[in-house]
């Protein structure tokens, strides 16, 4: 059992605010930090401290970040040999800030990531034919994108799509090759075309995402806990409470959650479970990845 990740890798740099200036406003934060991030990745890291073989395929750019970047992923046994180093690019980077609540905004520069194409596509394929799950998000091409994920399918791997950040639409072709789509409430929105503002729209959002062809709709609510709807059941999902200090990498963690325990054989209940427990606690300390939890941490909280 073994879970690919296809996607994006960044050095995030984080500024701690009291606040989120205003445009054209200059204010005195508190704390700057540079860390390894980038949906991709993370989700790639959140799967390996769950235990889970992990491959990751994208691009670093050939600077002292993407260096940094690659020994990182190998420092928690990812496999990173099909990461291709793009030699005349600079790695991707999140400039990010976080204000006291935890809340954030993301800039991203893509730099390598965004010149992930076909070649990319080659390498990947290689490995799906060793595993059984495909996560992707979109911070690479939505071509590379659609590639991957039709190629996956075509060799029976599930594949799941955090559809973030979200694009104004997504093509209707990509729809047929997801089984899983995770957006968050925002995300659903976009993809939809209408707001999320109560239970009601929450399931039309839902079900508009099934006719569209995909099999488990999860719609990440934030502290409200999670919406998940299949043909054949649907509810919500609990929120788990924690002092949220930093929300940057949460949903990643809550992607990673949920493929840990799939890969595990779980069923979606649980694993909602698990992603639940994973997103959080990823809010409870500064940073993406290094907010992730480990396998003894989870196990602990689901036995208990
Ligand atoms: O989801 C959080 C991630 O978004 C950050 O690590 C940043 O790199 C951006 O990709």
């Amino acid at each position: 059992m073994s879970i690919v990740i296809f996607g994006s890798i960044n050095m995030d740099m984080i500024a701690q605010t009291p606040r989120f200036p205003q445009p054209g406003e200059t204010i005195i934060g508190t704390h700057f930090i540079t860390l390894p991030g980038g949906k991709g990745a993370n989700q790639a890291v959140a799967t390996a401290k769950l235990g889970c073989l992990t491959y990751f395929v994208g691009r670093v750019g050939g600077d002292s970040f993407g260096r940094d970047l690659l020994q990182n992923l190998e420092a928690f046994n990812i496999n990173t040999q099909a990461v291709f180093i793009d030699q005349n690019t600079s790695s991707g980077v999140a400039m990010i800030n976080v204000e006291t609540s935890g809340e954030n905004t993301i800039i991203v520069i893509p730099g390598a990531n965004g010149n992930i194409a076909e070649a990319d596509v080659i390498r990947l394929q290689k490995i799906l034919a060793k595993t059984n799950l495909l996560l992707l998000q979109l911070e690479i091409p939505i071509m590379a994108v659609e590639m991957a994920a039709e190629e996956a399918k075509k060799l029976g791997v599930t594949v799941m799509l955090d559809p973030a950040p979200a694009p104004e639409k997504l093509p209707d072709s990509l729809y047929t090759f997801i089984d899983i789509i995770t957006p968050n409430q925002t995300e659903a929105a976009k993809l939809v075309g209408f707001p999320l503002k109560d239970t009601d729209s929450i399931k039309k959002a839902a079900d508009n995402l099934l006719e569209k062809g995909v099999k488990i709709v999860i719609i990440k609510l934030g502290e409200e806990g999670a919406y998940y709807a299949t043909e054949k059941e649907q509810g919500f999902v609990s929120p788990v409470t924690v002092k949220t200090i930093d929300t940057v990498g949460a949903g990643d963690g809550f992607n990673g959650g949920v493929a840990a325990a799939l890969d595990r054989s779980l069923s979606l209940k649980e694993a909602l479970k698990w992603g639940s427990i994973v997103g959080a606690l990823t809010t409870t300390k500064e940073g993406a990845q290094t907010a992730l939890p480990d396998l003894e941490t989870i196990e602990k909280l689901i036995n208990n």
